[in-house]
């Protein structure tokens, strides 16, 4: 994959002293030129979801995308039964680009899909998604 691990994203919510939603990121090097984002974790405490936490964390970190024109892309890896994940990055315009089997080892099923997301302006003005590594 091409992995080079330049710098590194966090953010975190708190509700009092109760730490609810994290996020964390690394960039790397795209085989195709160019730095794409790679969420390692997002979570939100169960109680504290659909508040929109998750999506002030992964605004974040698309916020400081977008000031830097180096990166190319954001993805992550979701367990391919994981439907609230994968409608919680829809919403943001996150695509299936990839499915990788056997990508986890100790849980069922073991398979993950690529969610990626082009940050790369296109002719209309906006972003789209593109296929990843
Ligand atoms: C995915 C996750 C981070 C979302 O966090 P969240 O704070 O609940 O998300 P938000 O409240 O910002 O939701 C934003 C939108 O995403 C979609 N969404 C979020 N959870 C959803 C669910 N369970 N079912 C359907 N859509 C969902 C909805 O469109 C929602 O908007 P709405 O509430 O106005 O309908 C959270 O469910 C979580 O921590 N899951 C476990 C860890 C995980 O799977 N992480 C992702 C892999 S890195």
């Amino acid at each position: 994959m091409g992995v080079n691990n330049v710098v590194g994203i966090l953010g975190n919510t708190y509700y009092g002293d109760i730490c609810v939603g994290a996020i964390a990121c690394r960039q790397e090097k795209r085989d195709g030129g160019g730095v794409k984002l790679y969420i390692m974790t997002l979570g939100v405490l169960a109680p504290y979801r659909r508040l929109g936490i998750g999506s002030k964390l992964l605004q974040h970190c698309l916020d400081i995308c977008r000031q830097d024109p180096g990166i190319w892309e954001i993805y992550l890896h979701v367990q391919t039964n994981n439907d609230e994940a994968i409608a919680f990055y829809k919403k943001f315009g996150f695509e299936i680009s990839g499915i990788i089997h056997n990508y986890y080892k100790r849980i069922v099923p073991p398979d993950c899909y690529v969610l990626s997301k082009s940050l790369v302006p296109q002719a209309g003005g906006s972003s789209s998604s593109t296929s990843t590594s």
